[in-house]
């Protein structure tokens, strides 16, 4: 996973920067949550958003182990409305979106959660048993509102940025 879709990679296909406030949308234990706090440094925060319980047991360990201070785990389903309306510069679905039952409410809550100009980045990989195709990726997308940019990647990892529009 790291070799074909790696963090770094990825916070750099959604171009976060320092200072940003993150949304990373189905964590785990937090292969992309660590990266995007030490990238957006003490002047931003990543809210690590799971599911699981196990998953936000593991990331709080190494939390702790590695000191850092800019990540607030939550524990819920996205789609479920846990997030702060219009906080967010960027979100990360990476592997996820294939395991929510509904994913326009989770579309929607994503949209609701970004500021306008924020983007949502949505990463699948293959042979991922869940992966979404982009035609999926692009009708959900359309029909939530976001504007919808090239695929970056390919084989065997894409990713496809949805921008939330800014207000006219
Ligand atoms: C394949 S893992 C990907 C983890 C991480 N994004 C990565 O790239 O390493 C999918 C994660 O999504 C979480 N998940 C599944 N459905 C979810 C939902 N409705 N809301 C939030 N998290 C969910 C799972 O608990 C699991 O931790």
């Amino acid at each position: 996973m790291n070799r074909v879709a790696g963090a770094e990679l990825l916070l750099d296909r959604a171009g976060v920067t320092a200072g940003m406030n993150v949304l990373d949308a189905g964590c785990g234990p937090g292969r992309i949550t660590l990266p995007a706090a030490r990238r957006v440094g003490q002047s931003g925060e990543v809210v690590a958003l799971d599911i699981q319980p196990d998953m936000l047991q593991r990331l709080r360990k190494k939390l702790a182990e590695q000191s850092v201070s800019n990540v607030r785990p939550l524990l819920a389903g996205i789609g479920e409305g846990k997030t702060t309306p219009e906080s967010f510069d960027r979100a990360f679905l990476v592997t996820v979106l294939g395991e929510i039952p509904d994913k326009t409410a989770a579309l929607q809550e994503i949209y609701r959660a970004l500021k306008p100009g924020g983007v949502l980045s949505i990463t699948e990989v293959f042979p991922d048993p869940d992966i979404q195709m982009p035609d999926t990726i692009l009708s959900l997308a359309r029909r939530t509102g976001f504007l919808i940019t090239p695929k970056t990647g390919g084989f065997p990892a894409f990713t496809i940025n949805l921008i939330k529009p800014e207000r006219s």
